[in-house]
């Protein structure tokens, strides 16, 4: 057992206790300090409770050694016993104990470019709070303030640890970033701007009916809101001359722990760790709770999606390993520190340890050449980095970015096949390693072209303070690090690992073949054109006009249906309810006899030929299963006859007739669309189904929201828009071939004779 307690009969605040630093902070306070008392400022989420969550930390990895070592019934009587929950946030940290010894407040936002106002609420705000809290709460403790080492901003040399010698006014910036959200709301709403979002809304989603366009505009505007604040931030960050909105606030934090504590005279000590990555020794070597800072970079290297990148080789890479972080820490926390006065202490490794950047590279190079990451088609060859200097590989990034942006365009152009979806594929798969390698070059461009030495003298003189029992048992000393024995045996495993967890997600095409469930209470709805049958309403169309049209009509027919052909193109482009509409006046005239008797006869025939076997095969299988299947078309009922033993039921339009003849008119608006999405609503509603566990089997964009109803939607032969909506959402995507065979029957039932169910407002 190690046995060095420098912090005894405390009572310690923390901040932070379910992030990453925090939770090893409480694992050491447990572990190796037994007479300690820790309050932990924890907030509810979700559904948690800010107790449930305090607990439930217990079954973390980072406690497993310490629970081996104590028995697991002695660890949660420790825990109940030493470990308090102060139900909070930092906007609102609630009553303090009177008796705190020591605060350790870790918890910020850690993302680099979050949103002005959530970036300040959080690191500035949120020192407010804690240090109101701790006055308020007439204790008087020594005050750990974790901060970060490079919050003194973009600089080259050697930085000091010291106070930040910057003047800018932290009160005035708070104020502006608090009221940025406000401001940027109020542009959004402006006509001009919803305008430009429902225009592209409309362009790019217009077939997915009214209230999906506005539901769209509405979430880029948010984006946009979004965007432009973290555009605020970045902005804000660098003209005052710091890397980024986190440091920014960081810096600001440091100013607020000076006013309200150490200068109010009380005693502080700001701890500035560099890039904090998996532990060296303690809880065990590689633990890391998810990626941390440098691992994104890593991940992103070993899966081949960084070609090169704009680092200098000879900045260095200041890395530090959490252990060291909570060691530190736990050891400044101990310090005999005086009122009035504020100590500054590095905790990083590019003075004492330096690791190049270049050295970093070879080493990652060295892991991924050795242990691969697999994908689909074999093992991952990572790239070689020449290091060409950061122009030329923005000149080159940009470049790329334009060849991705015309290749996307020119294929939304082209007809969709398998092999332009492939070639979406492959250009989006490039496209989002541009996207991550864009967002990897500005974030990480001042980690890693820097020119910044962080001084530690006052961290290697505490660390030399120490008895040589503290030393051994929780040091700090970063010249023992042996950075490859680091990274290759600890540090790599570990983030690769978490890799390979977090890639088991099931292909699509597993989950797409996994048995059905048998149940009653679930539909399985499928689309005509381009679904189940290989056809559409204009070969429908010429099909039965060729069969019945006179002699002596057909010169002015064809004459007259090419001339149309444009304005059905565009009717088509725009709203499919529209083109079908549009398009059914061509029936005007037509007998319903003559097309009855053609359906029964060789149209009927010809169209089953173009039924898709697998269609009409996985219509089967969900009959097996005690799904109800339903057909629902937006052509009319009169044409759809063939299929009517494959489903249990069929919901299609119905035109109407005078004396037997068609007018050209629909009886009912089409049911495609929104239309579709509204029907199955109230369909489900009125019958009992389960649309969370029901099927959905759609070709087109146009059939996006009502596919999004269904818990198991799957995404037929899709056009190019619904095939990227698809391969977001990872919905499955089948390719159903067309084929003479007849449908194979899978198990159960013959297909039997089922009405047909006219289209909208029916849903019974
Ligand atoms: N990670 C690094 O590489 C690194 C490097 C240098 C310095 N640091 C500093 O080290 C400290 C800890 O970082 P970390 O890596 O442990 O971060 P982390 O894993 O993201 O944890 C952040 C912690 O802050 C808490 N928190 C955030 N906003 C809060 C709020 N409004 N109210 C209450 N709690 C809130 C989180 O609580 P929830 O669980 O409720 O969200 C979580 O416990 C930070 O001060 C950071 O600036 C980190």
């Amino acid at each position: 057992m190690t046995t060095a307690p420098i912090l005894t009969n405390q009572h310690i605040f923390l901040t932070g206790g379910t992030g990453f630093v925090g939770q090893a902070i409480l694992e050491r306070l447990l572990n190796s300090h037994p007479d300690t008392r820790i309050s932990v400022l924890v907030r509810g989420k979700g559904s948690q409770s800010a107790e449930v969550r305090l607990s439930n930390l217990l079954r973390k990895p980072v406690f497993s050694r310490w629970i081996e070592r104590v028995g697991e019934d002695e660890a949660k009587r420790q825990f109940a016993e030493r470990v308090k929950v102060i139900d909070g946030s930092l906007s609102n940290v609630g009553t303090l104990p009177s008796d705190l010894d020591v605060v350790i407040h870790s918890a910020s936002t850690v993302s680099f470019d979050p949103p002005i106002d959530e970036a300040f609420d959080t690191n500035v705000g949120g020192a407010h709070g804690v240090y109101g809290a701790i006055l308020a709460s007439g204790s008087d403790p020594h005050v750990v303030h974790i901060s970060t080492a490079y919050v003194g901003g973009i600089r080259k040399g050697i930085v000091p640890e010291a106070s930040l010698t910057h003047t800018v006014d932290w009160r005035a910036e708070y104020e502006a970033a608090k009221t940025a959200r406000a401001r940027v709301e109020f542009e959004s709403r402006q006509p001009e701007a919803l305008r430009r979002q429902l225009a592209k809304a409309r362009a790019r989603h217009g077939k997915t009916g009214p209230q999906a366009v506005a539901g769209f505009a509405e979430a880029a505007r948010a984006d946009w809101v979004r965007e432009r604040l973290v555009d605020y931030g970045r902005t804000r960050a660098e003209s005052l001359g710091w890397t980024d909105v986190y440091t920014l606030t960081k810096a600001f934090a440091e100013r607020a722990a000076e006013e309200l504590w150490s200068q109010a005279g009380h005693r502080l000590s700001v701890l500035r760790p560099s890039i904090i990555e998996s532990s060296l020794h303690h809880p065990f070597p590689g633990w890391i709770d998810g990626f941390k800072v440098a691992d994104p970079l890593i991940i992103a290297y070993g899966r081949g999606q960084l070609p090169d990148f704009p680092g200098l080789p000879d900045s260095i890479l200041d890395v530090i390993p959490v252990d060291f972080v909570v060691n530190a820490a736990l050891a400044v926390a101990a310090r005999k520190a005086k009122p009035n006065e504020a100590k500054y202490f590095h905790v990083s490794s590019g003075k004492s340890n330096p690791l190049p950047f270049h050295r970093m590279y070879e080493n990652v190079n060295a892991y991924f050449v050795e242990n691969p990451l697999p994908s689909e088609t074999g093992d991952i060859v990572v790239p070689t980095w020449r290091f060409p200097g950061g122009q030329r590989v923005e000149k080159a990034l940009a470049k790329r970015e334009h060849q991705a942006a015309r290749a996307e365009k020119l294929i939304e152009r082209l007809p969709t096949t398998p092999r332009t979806r492939d070639w979406l594929d492959t250009v989006s798969k490039g496209k989002h390693g541009l996207i991550q390698l864009r967002a990897f070059t500005e974030l990480y461009r001042a980690y890693v072209q820097t020119e910044i030495i962080f001084d530690d003298t006052n961290t290697r003189a505490l660390f030399l303070s120490l008895p040589k029992k503290v030393q051994k048992d929780e040091g700090f000393d970063v010249t023992e690090i042996d950075w490859e024995d680091y990274f290759q045996k600890v540090h790599f495993p570990a983030v690769t690992t978490l890799t390979r967890a977090f890639g088991k997600r099931p292909a699509a095409k597993a989950r797409a073949t996994k048995a059905l469930p048998h149940r009653t209470d679930v539909v399985a709805i499928f689309d005509l054109e381009g679904t189940v049958l290989d056809s559409n309403l204009v070969k429908q169309y010429l099909q039965l006009w060729s069969n019945t049209v006179p002699r002596k009509k057909v010169v002015h027919d064809l004459a007259n249906f090419s001339f149309s052909l444009r304005k059905y193109w565009r009717a088509e482009r725009r709203d499919r309810g529209e083109f079908i509409r549009t398009f059914m006046r061509r029936y005007k005239g037509f007998k319903v006899a003559e097309i009855e008797q053609e359906v029964r006869g060789g149209f009927g025939r010809a169209m089953m030929r173009r039924a898709l076997p697998e269609a009409l095969q996985r219509v089967q299988e969900h009959r097996a299963a005690g799904h109800r299947t339903i057909l629902v078309t937006g052509t009319i009922d009169l044409m759809v006859e063939p299929f009517v033993p494959y489903f249990d039921e069929i919901v299609a339009g119905r035109m109407h007739e005078r004396d037997g003849v068609l007018t050209g008119f629909l009886a009912d608006p089409p049911l495609v669309d929104e239309a579709r999405g509204a029907w199955l609503r109230l369909y489900a509603a009125r019958n009992g189904f389960d649309l969370e566990n029901s099927y959905g089997y759609g070709d087109s964009h146009a059939d996006l929201v009502w596919l999004q109803l269904l818990g198991n939607p799957s995404a037929v032969n899709p056009d190019i828009a619904l095939y990227r909506h698809a391969r977001e959402k990872h919905w499955n995507v089948l390719d159903w071939k067309r084929g003479a065979k007849p449908s194979p029957r899978v198990t159960g039932s013959e297909p039997e004779k089922q009405p047909i169910t006219e289209g909208a407002g029916k849903a019974s």
